[in-house]
């Protein structure tokens, strides 16, 4: 393990296949290039401190290039401990001098630790994919220093009051990549906690109708496949959530020649998922049937002891949702009489009393980015293209913007989608006046 200055990363030798990487994902990434030589330019973001806590990956290397072309002063750590790609890191550290804080597999320690350079770096803007950063300056203004790691803690503890909750009146906006951390950062500003203007990036079209849906989708069955090698055809695939990631997975699913079985809480989703042509159960009932199940809903235990006790022998389960919450995998530990971790790279074995025996994968964490590179290029294109302009924009509303979570302009989505519809060589009509004017009407040619 290499801490070279202001950084910590596994192996800076590993920069060169790093390197290579970061440019093959540029190759795909045209939108966001394009914003990176108005950024190069124009300098949008001189001056400015940020602080990203996201997935390292080589997309994510590309949105950092862009975001310090535009002049800004970035540090970037892990958002998950499993998800970053060290080669990756290695090549952001010395082939683009910035300051990264991340390594696959790093313990909890490790990973607040790093957490805690990015708020050493005391950011005007930050940037969170699950609003970890975000949760402990808030936890920091409120003096609520019990509620954070130690190693945020003993920093923080060292910091007069002022400085505290200065932290935090310091950012002009945070920018929020996911749809778990939207849900936190909303939950903070219902409890009037929020101190801090959030942009809801993940719910822009130009993120989760694509990024959510295709990349996740792509990406989670990526993962099952290098982790296990197994054949999707004929198998029986359980996806508990019909959200914008489930129903990405259930449909690449259904390519590969699974049948997939979804269950819901929501019962709009759910008959959506029926219309879609999925079988729709409890998961009560689909845990006795499943071959392969993936949770991706947001929501803690939502496979849990009474499941894994039905399931049945040689079943394979994962997540892709943002946290480890969503398997009860203490739970199943508990009840389990054997655990053989790692009986191959991300999988672990846990026998049952009566023999059976079930595999969990990339240890109940995002198995797209635990075993496989996350999201393709070109998806994330778009979101990292809403980010910096996200960025770009919430810097013109310096001062304005209240202690809200607020949507990314409708003029953001609408430049992003046609720039990218322009990249992919497709063209698409335009309204004629007397459309326009018939769809403004309640008048004409009824
Ligand atoms: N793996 C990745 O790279 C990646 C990418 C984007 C989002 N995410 C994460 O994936 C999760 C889902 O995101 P989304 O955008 O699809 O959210 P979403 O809100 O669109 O969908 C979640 C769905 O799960 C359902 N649900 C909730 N509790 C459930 C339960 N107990 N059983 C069955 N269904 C339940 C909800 O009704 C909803 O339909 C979030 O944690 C998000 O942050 C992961």
């Amino acid at each position: 393990m290499a801490t070279v200055l202001s950084a910590d990363v596994k192996d800076l030798s590993l920069a060169p296949v790093g390197y290579q990487r970061i440019v093959w994902a540029e190759r795909d990434m045209p939108v966001l290039r394009a914003i990176r030589e108005r950024f190069e330019k124009e300098k949008p973001l001189a001056g400015l401190r940020m602080s990203a806590c996201l997935h390292v990956t080589a997309e994510t290397a590309n949105l950092a290039r862009t975001l310090v072309a535009g002049g800004a002063d970035l540090v970037l750590v892990a958002s998950n401990p499993l998800s970053t790609q060290d080669d990756v890191a290695a090549s952001l550290v010395q082939d683009f001098n910035i300051p990264v804080f991340a390594i696959k597999g790093e313990d909890e320690t490790s990973y607040y630790r790093h957490i805690a350079a990015a708020l050493q770096h005391r950011p005007h803007v930050t940037m969170d994919d699950g609003a970890d950063l975000v949760s402990a300056m808030i936890f920091i203004a409120l003096n609520r220093l019990d509620d954070v790691h130690t190693e945020v803690r003993q920093w923080a503890a060292g910091l007069p009051a002022t400085e505290r909750t200065g932290l935090v009146g310091n950012v002009v906006a945070s920018m929020e990549e996911t749809t778990t951390g939207v849900i936190r950062l909303r939950a903070m500003e219902k409890d009037g906690v929020l101190k801090l203007p959030v942009i809801a990036v993940n719910d822009a079209m130009t993120k989760h109708f694509f990024d959510n849906r295709y990349g996740t989708g792509q990406s989670t069955l990526d993962g099952v496949i290098r982790a296990t090698d197994v054949l999707l055809a004929g198998r029986r695939v359980v996806v508990c959530g019909y959200g914008w990631c489930g129903k990405g997975v259930a449909m690449r699913a259904k390519g590969m020649g699974s049948h997939v079985i979804v269950t819901e809480v929501d019962p709009i989703r759910a008959i959506e998922a029926a219309m879609d042509g999925f079988e729709v159960m409890p998961i009560a009932q689909a845990a006795k049937t499943g071959d392969l199940f993936i949770t991706v809903t947001g929501n803690i235990h939502v496979i849990r002891g009474e499941h894994f006790a039905v399931m049945k022998d040689g079943a394979m389960i994962c997540n892709s949702g943002h946290f480890n919450v969503e398997l009860a995998l203490d739970q199943l530990e508990q009840q389990s009489k054997t655990l053989n971790k790692g009986v191959r790279e991300f999988v672990d074995e846990y026998i049952q009393p009566d023999g059976r025996r079930l595999y969990v994968l990339g240890e109940g964490r995002l198995i797209n980015l635990a075993a496989a590179h996350g999201h393709p290029a070109s998806v994330m294109d778009m979101s990292f293209a809403t980010q910096a302009l996200a960025t770009e924009w919430a810097l013109t509303q310096k001062g304005s913007l209240e202690h809200k979570v607020y949507e990314v302009p409708k003029a953001v989505d609408q430049w992003v989608a046609t720039l990218k519809l322009q990249t992919m060589g497709i063209a698409i009509d335009t309204l004629t006046a007397e459309q326009t004017k018939y769809l403004a009407s309640w008048e004409m040619g009824t």
